[in-house]
């Protein structure tokens, strides 16, 4: 199976746990857009949800597909929220934010009362950091904050480039109107701590660590579906 297949069939899993009537955070990336696309075919069914979206982007395809959507502003408290992944660990510690929307994916999920991840098993690994380890910072005083995030690093004994994420020549800029610095430190053995380093950083508005939001992820591999419970 390839890996937009595995993907599919992670969502497909995962569409079975929302139910009509649900409030439903809809992730950001390419295996949320592929659960989108099969909410897509239920709700044309006669499902009836309401959909708040972690980007612009999965609000576009939810709206060009007929996903009825609210927002957070209107629907403060949701059911469900069901979203991507860039590396999960067995306790359903997560990196997010490959895709750039980490700050609202967070507040999405922070905002459910249970959250399930769709990936395909390239995305478990046993110690989260391989991928790069996005973080939002305010456009001002880029390179302070950047010192700042280096500094908590070292006294936790990471270290590695950090890279302004740039699309098309030039910064990329969230949903949030923020820039997005890639941290590559390597293997993150302690991610609470890095996160509250992260988190003293006034620079830093979010990172990609997810820490206690997930509580089952759904991932997809050659030899079928299997559910990671937190
Ligand atoms: C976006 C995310 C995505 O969920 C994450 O990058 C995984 O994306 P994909 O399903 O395309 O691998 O966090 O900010």
């Amino acid at each position: 199976m390839d890996a937009r297949a595995l993907k599919i069939e992670a969502a497909r899993a995962a569409l079975e746990h929302v139910t009509d009537g649900m409030r439903l955070g809809i992730g950001t990336g390419s295996t949320a857009e592929e659960f989108v696309r099969l909410l897509a075919e239920k709700v044309a069914a006669g499902m009836k949800i309401i959909g708040v979206p972690t980007s612009e982007r999965t609000a576009a395809l939810c709206r060009e597909l007929g996903v009825q959507l609210s927002t957070l502003d209107e629907t403060p408290e949701l059911d469900l929220t069901i979203d991507g992944a860039d590396e999960v660990d067995a306790q359903l510690t997560l990196v997010k934010g490959g895709g750039g929307a980490l700050l609202r994916e967070k507040i999405v999920a922070a905002a459910s009362k249970k959250m399930i991840v769709i990936a395909d098993q390239s995305k478990m690994v046993e110690t989260l950091g391989k991928f790069p380890l996005p973080i939002e910072v305010n456009k001002f005083g880029l390179k302070a904050t950047e010192l700042a995030i280096a500094a908590v690093a070292e006294k936790l004994g990471l270290s590695g480039p950090l890279t302004l994420r740039m699309t098309n020549g030039a910064p990329f800029v969230t949903d949030g109107g923020h820039f997005i610095v890639d941290a590559s430190f390597g293997r993150i053995p302690d991610p609470r701590a890095l996160s509250n380093g992260l988190h003293a950083v006034p620079g830093v508005v979010e990172h990609g660590l997810f820490l206690g939001l997930a509580q089952a992820a759904v991932i997809a591999g050659a030899d079928g579906i299997r559910t990671v419970r937190a």
